[in-house]
């Protein structure tokens, strides 16, 4: 909690409480559908007695402000308008009415578990802060001046680094494009969205894999958009049950994370890639081949992506540094046919007027100048050698209880727990124990399966992180 109480104030003190809770109800700080913080819970945090929350709830009672409910603590009245002294809208009402759907609860409240406490993170899909190479991006900013402009750049990002990342994507990943082809978004994330609001309509049906990135679920909801899942077997997706879905439901595009899938790290089997790409051309399907992990190889070894093979123009492919290199630069990109990125392109322009050219230029410069190659070798090294880390200790920890796929690249361990659990009631359990992970229902699998992602925590993190959980699930059991 940000605000404080001011103790030399001649306001009293249940009375500044109360004044507060008064102004955090009108601005929307306090949802009208949760209880209050409790007594116990609030006088904790402001350091005061019980009994002058007690008094401070007891003013607002009597205003009409709060009831006291038995058995569900202290709640927002119904119809506030006018009670109290702010002639302030009621945001909460807007909040519920805006057409871009919130975030799932269970993911906020991982995202708040991470912010408040000093968890082992399982949880957060990106790299630790020691994966980063801040040196290397220190040294730029402070060797070198910064190239571009300060006025708004063109629309679909700066030319130079347009250049660069046409030529990145045909040394590393063997794609040939063109800068005019690209647009540079803000992360992969963003390509997803403008891909979704743009090209696609209310009603429209599309593929996505079961189990999938959870982040994009509610974009698709937000769009209206109609998700069919396709399941992800150890080997990719099958080219028949897509088939089957189409002439089901008439597929309009179909998303794919081919190489290191978030969750499950498994990678589509080159035999299915021609084969996709065909079905792809015959039926008019484009696919978005979302590549954020194929450079985490641990072999090192290029790993085709689609686009590569793409002859007939129907993938949209989309990738981003956020994995490679570091996620706060929120550099993405997507390469498509001009026509799809200009409209992408001005669809962008409307939403933020381009992307910042600070971090463009530092992306340039570390892309171009050889920083790169030396980064991505010793990133490979170092995420292999956290994922060994992790299997160890889970070969050590709940051998018999657990059942998973060591990647070969990636940044994440998909994870089936053997025995029936309650899915909720082990995440509490590990959050108490002070370890947090992703639950696999959030990624659209069934109950038992837990991602964990092994960039995040630090190396010597991850035993422990994984001795916590084990005490979890053997807790369940009693
Ligand atoms: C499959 C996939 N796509 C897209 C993203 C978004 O990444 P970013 O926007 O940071 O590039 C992620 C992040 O976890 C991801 O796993």
């Amino acid at each position: 909690m940000e605000w404080e109480l001011d103790r030399t104030s001649k306001k009293p003190i249940y009375k500044q409480i109360a004044d507060y809770i008064e102004n955090s109800i009108a601005n929307g700080v306090f949802p009208s559908d949760k209880a209050l913080p409790s007594e116990r819970a609030l006088a904790k945090e402001l350091k005061v007695n019980r009994s002058t929350v007690v008094a401070a709830y007891d003013e607002l009672q009597s205003v009409g402000l709060v009831q006291r409910i038995h058995g569900s603590g202290t709640m927002i009245s119904k119809d506030i308008w006018g009670i109290t002294k702010k002639r302030i809208p009621s945001w909460n009402r807007y909040i519920e009415s805006g057409p871009f759907l919130p975030n799932l609860p269970i993911t906020q409240r991982i995202r708040k578990e991470m912010e408040e406490q000093h968890l082992i993170n399982f949880a957060s899909g990106e790299l630790s802060e020691d994966l980063f190479p801040r040196n290397q991006l220190n040294e730029i900013t402070s060797s070198r001046s910064f190239v571009g402009r300060l006025g708004y750049d063109h629309p679909q990002g700066n030319t130079i680094l347009r250049s660069t990342i046409t030529k990145h994507v045909l040394d590393y990943r063997n794609i040939h494009t063109d800068p005019s082809c690209i647009l540079i978004t803000s992360g992969a994330q963003q390509a997803l969205h403008l891909v979704v609001q743009c090209l696609l309509k209310p009603g429209d049906a599309v593929v996505i894999e079961d189990p999938s990135y959870h982040y994009n679920l509610p974009i698709f909801q937000s769009a209206g958009v109609k998700t069919y899942s396709l399941p992800v077997h150890h080997d990719g997706i099958n080219l028949d049950e897509l088939l089957l879905l189409h002439k089901k439901h008439r597929i309009k595009m179909i998303f794919l994370n081919p190489v290191f899938q978030n969750p499950t790290g498994t990678s589509l089997h080159s035999r299915n890639r021609k084969g996709l790409l065909e079905l792809s051309s015959e039926q008019g399907i484009p696919i978005i081949e979302d590549d954020p992990y194929s450079l985490t190889s641990f072999q090192g070894q290029q790993v085709q992506s689609l686009k590569s093979d793409d002859i007939n123009g129907t993938v949209l492919y989309i990738s981003s540094l956020s994995k490679v290199v570091a996620s706060g630069l929120r550099i993405g990109w997507i390469i498509g046919p001009k026509a799809v990125i200009e409209r992408l392109a001005d669809a962008k322009q409307q939403v933020d007027f381009g992307h910042a050219s600070y971090s463009q230029w530092l992306a340039n410069e570390f892309l171009d100048y050889g920083y790169f190659q030396t980064h991505i070798h010793e990133l490979q090294k170092k995420l292999e050698s956290r994922c060994d880390q992790l299997v160890t200790s889970l070969n050590n920890y709940v051998h018999d209880e657990v059942e998973f796929t060591i990647p070969h690249g990636g940044i994440h361990l998909w994870c089936k727990v053997k025995k029936d659990v309650d899915e909720m009631k082990l995440l509490e359990n590990a959050i108490k124990r002070g370890v947090i992970y992703v639950p696999g229902s959030v990624m659209g699998s069934g109950n038992g399966y837990v991602r964990f992602t092994y960039a995040r925590a630090r190396e010597e993190e991850i035993k422990e992180g994984v001795r916590r959980f084990a005490e979890a699930l053997t807790s369940l059991k009693k």
